[in-house]
């Protein structure tokens, strides 16, 4: 398995639309497993594809404490969503920011797993912030897109200069 390197905002990449997965073969089976491991190594909840630079709808998250329930979802699609929770978010992509962002409460999500078997999920609470969260990354939206374009503004100039540090 391998860490990959995740793509940090506001690089450009991060905008692209992900699209479906037609074939679950090996390559797939193996970025999985990757985004897998560098997930739970930054460490984070969960990882899209395109953070990654991979612009396919795959998604992994584990959002139990002890870190023992990962879920893959391939070409996830929300069939159902209720009530309104804002929680504080972060991501990957945006290293020691966090943010408030209203997200359905509940979400009920089908997809296809690692084994391409089409399954159903219904999720609540810090879950199912997670899985809305992911599902944005596959259409190049970003939790800051959230926020008033004043805050937005900030943190690109924060992140840039940052990343001009990192360089
Ligand atoms: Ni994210």
């Amino acid at each position: 398995m391998a860490i990959l390197q995740i793509l940090h905002f506001p690089d450009p990449r991060l905008r692209k639309i992900s699209t479906p997965v037609i074939d679950i073969d090996d390559r797939v089976r193996t970025l999985v497993d990757d985004m897998f491991a560098t997930m739970y190594y930054a460490p984070g909840v969960g990882l899209a594809a395109p953070q990654v630079n991979v612009h396919e709808r795959i998604i992994v998250i584990d959002a139990s404490e002890l870190k023992n329930k990962p879920i893959c979802l391939i070409n996830p699609e929300i069939i159902l969503q209720e009530g309104i929770d804002i929680q504080e978010e972060g991501c990957l992509s945006l290293p020691n920011l966090y943010e408030k962002v209203p997200r359905a409460h509940r979400v009920v999500v089908k997809a296809l797993s690692k084994e391409g078997k089409k399954f159903e999920l219904d999720a609540e609470d810090l879950l199912s912030v997670c899985i809305q969260h992911e599902i944005d990354h596959l259409d190049g939206k970003i939790f800051v897109d959230y926020l008033s374009r004043f805050k937005r503004d900030r943190i690109t100039k924060k992140m840039e200069k940052m990343r001009l540090r990192t360089l």
